[in-house]
């Protein structure tokens, strides 16, 4: 059972700010009264509006461009090209992964939907009918679409304009030990193979991306506002690339609609909005529609692994070994920490307790959309986890054991905590068994299989997938991680007014996870001041010190102990305060929340806001003690959390129509100490919903030409309360022993464990059939042709 206490119902979020209870939402009176801003509510004065025109090809070389018609247009301002970019030096740009990509193209278009030219006019309507206006001559390449024929003798050179650069190549990375895991493969008695495809999908934020540039021709400022997860590290990009100095740069995070990793990186758009401005004198606003946010945004995944477990024939799993095709898209733009180009793949060993490991990853250029975005997981985790998972319960039906049994029987085992796995990662806690027996007695596990077992007597395809993951969240530390060069850590300030109300301002920013409460709550736990007094900022440079921003749920991991610890250095510095004020010594003080009391005398005390005012007022402070009670510190963590989870799906499958009705699911998370319970639970929710859709209907595809055929919502499908049931959750806490208050990540769990869940009950479905494998997303028709012996398409 969960060994947090419940709630008492009388108590307070003031007496007990973390953990218990259902703490409201403060940012949800705005959100639900339709009075958040966000950014397309933005209206500056004189403010002008942005178009992009994109390539309708995949692969073609630019013969001309003739704008002279669209900038006739009576209502056009500008026009941009790659050329008139190429003259600001602005026509490539660094991504995130040490490639250049193109802002507006100049030599060629590699990808349908990449940016060609950009139109600045007075309504967004003109703006896009000048659009048509513009005469551009392609001349037609052959595309190269699939990743496995990126590499084949001859295929088409995508980046010709890469010095040196004679084929699709981008790179080659290896983790684990080849040699040993190759011996223990040899004297293995089982090994298990297959191949599998996590394919391309796409972030799909509510929100689809855009800016406002705004230029001031006469103090030299730009301010940006931007539906960006990462302010901070955008306006030092842009310094860095542009050469406008970070402090003439402001870039303003609005209220924001969904990242989900879709809002890491910096879009062409972006760009081109900052250029019209500062070419116009205007304001530009630039904000794409739902196809441009789907074929030219970050997408997410689009690996073909092939796996393989070796194990004895008892089911002691001994190692696991990977290969893996990474299809990066036309620029290599994906994010994440520089040192790690398959990002935090190499934690595909998973949750087992292994003599031996080894992955290595081809990445590979093709005519589709850059990104390769941390969708909801933490860099590539989701792609480990889908992996591992997979091929434990392959091997399950190899051995003919149940796959449950064959996870408990292999998990490390919480004594092995701290626990070094063969790819180099420390994983800080962990407490599996309960996890997953939790999660089979709430599903009622042995009763599933009884039931299967008769639906199966009968004919009808009933299926349950178990998946138990173990994630790796909050990087840092920054000895180890950075991008483009910037150390990844945050920075947090707590202030506390002279009435004893607070304000933390943090470099992290939300897109709907609720940060304005949760940070709350953690500066209310160790000052004792209720969350309702504390004011969070977020999403402003002008306003909040630096760090990199929010993804691969590092929020709570790395700025949480940011302002932990701000908290607790001014509860030190209210210390020396209250003892001026007492007239002992700070020694003689002691804590409880919300005072500073002497010791033997709890009447003879102090409370914050009491010492606020101290600080502020005529006190004579010590020496050294400047008059203030504000804080300010950056964070390095020293690990990344390991949160983990045991998910067990029961599905349906229609024979007739191989339609996949997702009948229950079970959730046990563990995020170490829990801030805010409910909203804990909204993210898995949230998560648990991603999950069903990666695994049932999100697919982008691509035709032969290099057609996107995912560029709306017809044609991508994202789960609806339809599709989904009412999620079964439960918890365990195992704290992080390294983070100030014991939290890890939870904004990514269920996106990261369910997709396993939901192909391997599938694939059990299915079994009648002889199905061992299908790739996702398991639609109806891919169902049925698995279900006639046929494999899954590409
Ligand atoms: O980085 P991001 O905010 O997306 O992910 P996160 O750090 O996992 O946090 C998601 C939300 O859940 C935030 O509002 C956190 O404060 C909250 N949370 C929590 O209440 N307890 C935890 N142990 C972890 C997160």
């Amino acid at each position: 059972m969960p060994q947090e206490r419940e709630p008492n119902p009388a108590m307070t979020a003031s007496d007990r700010p973390i953990g218990f209870g259902r703490v409201q939402r403060k940012e949800d009176p705005r959100f639900i009264r339709g009075k958040g801003r966000y950014l397309d509510d933005i209206v500056l004065p004189g403010m002008l509006h942005g178009a992009m025109l994109r390539s309708p090809v995949a692969h073609a070389r630019l013969v001309s461009i003739d704008t002279t018609e669209a900038l006739a247009h009576p209502k056009v301002l500008a026009v941009i090209t790659g050329k008139d970019l190429e003259g600001l030096n602005l026509a490539w740009a660094p991504t995130l992964s040490a490639d250049v990509m193109a802002i507006l193209a100049t030599d060629k278009v590699r990808f349908q939907g990449q940016e060609v030219a950009f139109v600045v006019a007075e309504d967004r309507y003109s703006a896009r009918d000048a659009l048509e206006l513009i005469d551009v001559e392609y001349e037609d390449l052959p595309p190269v679409v699939d990743a496995r024929r990126a590499l084949d003798p001859g295929a088409p050179v995508i980046r010709d304009d890469k010095e040196g650069q004679t084929d699709n190549h981008i790179f080659d990375w290896e983790a684990g030990d080849k040699a040993e895991t190759d011996a223990v493969f040899a004297r293995a008695d089982v090994v298990v193979r297959q191949e599998m495809v996590y394919p391309r999908v796409h972030p799909a934020p509510m929100e689809t991306c855009g800016a406002i540039a705004d230029y001031d021709p006469v103090d030299g400022k730009l301010t940006l506002y931007e539906t960006t997860q990462a302010p901070h590290a955008h306006r030092t990009l842009y310094a860095m690339v542009a050469g406008i100095p970070e402090h003439k740069i402001r870039v303003i995070a609005p209220d924001i609609g969904g990242g989900f990793g879709n809002k890491v990186g910096i879009y062409p758009g972006y760009v081109c909005a900052v250029v019209g401005s500062i070419l116009t004198g205007r304001p530009v606003k630039w904000v794409e529609d739902r196809s441009e946010n789907l074929m030219s945004t970050a997408f997410a995944r689009d690996y073909t692994m092939t796996g393989e477990i070796a194990a004895t024939r008892d089911g002691r799993i001994l190692a696991v070994r990977t290969h893996v095709l990474a299809d990066h898209g036309a620029f290599n733009a994906t994010a994440q920490p520089t040192k790690y180009p398959a990002g935090f793949f190499s934690i595909f060993t998973g949750s087992y307790d292994l003599q031996a490991a080894h992955c290595s990853v081809t990445g590979v250029y093709t005519n589709k959309a850059p990104g390769g975005v941390a969708y909801a997981c933490s860099f590539r985790v989701t792609e480990a986890v889908y992996l591992v998972e997979r091929m434990v319960d392959v091997l399950a039906k190899e051995l003919e054991m149940d796959p449950a049994e064959l996870r408990l029987r292999n998990f490390i085992r919480p004594e092995q905590f701290p626990y070094k796995n063969k790819t180099g990662w420390e994983y800080d806690s962990g407490d599996y068994e309960p996890a997953l027996r939790m999660a089979m007695e709430l599903i009622d596990y042995e009763g599933l299989r009884r039931e299967q077992a008769e639906k199966r007597a009968r004919g009808e395809l009933m299926g349950i997938g178990v998946s138990f993951f173990t994630e790796t969240v909050g990087a840092g530390p920054r000895k180890h991680m950075d991008i483009v060069g910037l150390g990844m850590a945050d920075g947090a300030e707590v202030r506390v007014h002279p009435t004893g109300k607070a304000v933390v301002r943090l470099s992290v920013q939300t897109q709907g996870q609720g940060h304005e409460t949760t940070f709350a709550q953690i500066v209310a736990e160790e000052l004792g001041i209720p969350p309702e007094d504390i004011e969070v900022v977020h999403g402003d440079t002008d306003q909040t010190p630096f760090g990199l921003g929010t993804y691969g749920s590092r929020s709570t991991p790395v700025s949480g102990g940011a302002v932990a610890l701000a908290a607790r250095k001014v509860q030190e510095k209210a210390r020396l305060i209250a003892a001026a004020m007492l007239e002992t010594r700070p020694e003689d003080l002691e804590w409880e929340k919300g005072r500073w009391y002497v010791k033997g005398d709890p009447s003879a005390g102090k409370t914050i806001a009491e010492i606020a005012l101290g600080a502020h007022g005529t006190v004579a402070l010590p020496e050294g003690v400047d008059g203030n009670l504000d804080a300010e510190v950056t964070y390095d963590p020293p690990n990344l959390t390991f949160p983990f989870g045991a998910y067990i799906c029961a599905v349906d499958v229609d024979p007739g129509t191989g339609k996949v009705h997702v009948r229950r699911f079970t959730a046990v998370d563990d995020c170490g100490t829990r801030i805010n319970p409910m909203i804990v639970e909204g993210q898995i929710h949230g998560g648990l919903a991603d999950g069903v859709g990666m695994a049932l209907m999100e697919f982008i595809g691509f035709d032969e030409q290099g057609n996107c055929l995912g560029g709306s919502f017809m044609d991508y499908l994202i789960p609806t309360a339809m599709e989904v049931p009412d999620w079964e959750t439960g918890y365990t806490v195992t704290p992080s022993p390294h983070h100030p208050i014991g939290a890890k990540g939870i904004g990514e769990s269920a996106t990261v464990g369910s997709p396993p869940a939901v192909v391997n009950a599938v694939v059990d479905a299915l079994a009648p059939f002889g199905v061992t494998h299908m790739d996702m997303p398991c639609t109806p028709a891919r169902v049925w042709e698995a279900m006639q012996g046929r494999p899954t398409p590409p």
